[in-house]
């Protein structure tokens, strides 16, 4: 569907803060009009003792960043960009589950506010059908032996997407052009908050099994046939399993089992 991006509103920064009252990210939004990257600006204050919680949102960003070295690029106005800081103090084996609970908590936000069927491309990307929807650039930092702090940095298209470059790779799409309507970006990322601090909470808790077995509920990837790309050369295979540590686990058309390391690998459905 082609729709247009235009007057989007700016995020009622009264409304967010009265929703987010009793959660842990409670007077810890740092907004902006306009930002090189989130992630960028969490990072820094993270260095400074940012308190877990600190969510850095901008309107804009002139250098959004996303995996990969690739850039990240939105309309002012028009989609979240957004960076929340944790500081789980787990182990770096749990890393790929604290990622997970954003993953989780973006799926579960968009299909509550649409009725779009949400899924998740291994390790974090957010997909509705074959076109990405959001992606997570996570940062972190190691105290050791724990993680230090965890830089969650999320970008969700709402109502605009970046044109397809490449016809036969992934791409974007937005909940606009998916559905032709505009979702309200406050109501839509403190929903969006609150789901990812229940995740979050349960992971501290010691539910890394609850919070695995969301994951792969949402998982587009698990018993699928995909192509994985290890130094470039696509291989076809089946993907059988993901670990807690987000390794996944795939089997070869020649029956052989490998384990990816999130991370390492790039995959196409
Ligand atoms: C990806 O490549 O899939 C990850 C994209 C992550 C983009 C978000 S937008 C908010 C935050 N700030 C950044 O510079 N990047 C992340």
């Amino acid at each position: 569907m082609q729709v247009s991006a235009t007057k989007c509103k700016p995020l009622n920064l009264t409304i967010l803060e009265q929703t987010l009252e009793d959660s842990m990210f409670s007077g810890r939004l740092i907004y902006e009009k306009s930002l090189d990257s989130t992630n960028r600006l969490a990072k820094s204050l993270c260095e400074k003792g940012a308190a877990e919680g600190t969510v850095v949102v901008a309107e804009h960003q002139s250098a959004g960043r996303g995996r990969m070295g690739r850039a990240w690029l939105a309309e002012p106005s028009t989609n979240l960009l957004f960076s929340v800081v944790l500081r789980p103090g787990l182990g770096m084996e749990r890393l790929f589950l604290v990622n997970a609970v954003g993953a989780l908590a973006i799926a579960d936000a968009v299909a509550q506010k649409t009725s779009l069927h949400v899924g998740i491309k291994w390790p974090n990307d957010i997909y509705v059908g074959r076109a990405k929807l959001a992606g997570i650039l996570s940062e972190f930092s190691m105290k050791s032996p724990r993680l230090e702090y965890v830089i969650v940095g999320i970008g969700l298209n709402v109502h605009w997407s970046p044109p397809q470059l490449d016809p036969p790779a992934d791409h974007a799409t937005s909940i606009l052009k998916e559905t032709g309507r505009h979702v309200c970006r406050t109501d839509l990322l403190s929903s969006l908050l609150l789901i990812m601090e229940r995740y979050y909470l349960r992971l501290k808790q010691g539910d890394a099994a609850g919070i695995l077995e969301a994951y792969k509920k949402r998982s587009i990837v698990l018993g699928k046939r995909i192509m994985v790309f290890l130094e470039e050369q696509g291989l076809g295979c089946m993907a059988v399993d993901i670990e807690d540590n987000g390794t996944l686990r795939v089997i070869t058309e020649k029956g052989k089992e490998i384990r990816l390391r999130w991370g390492d690998v790039s995959l196409r459905l």
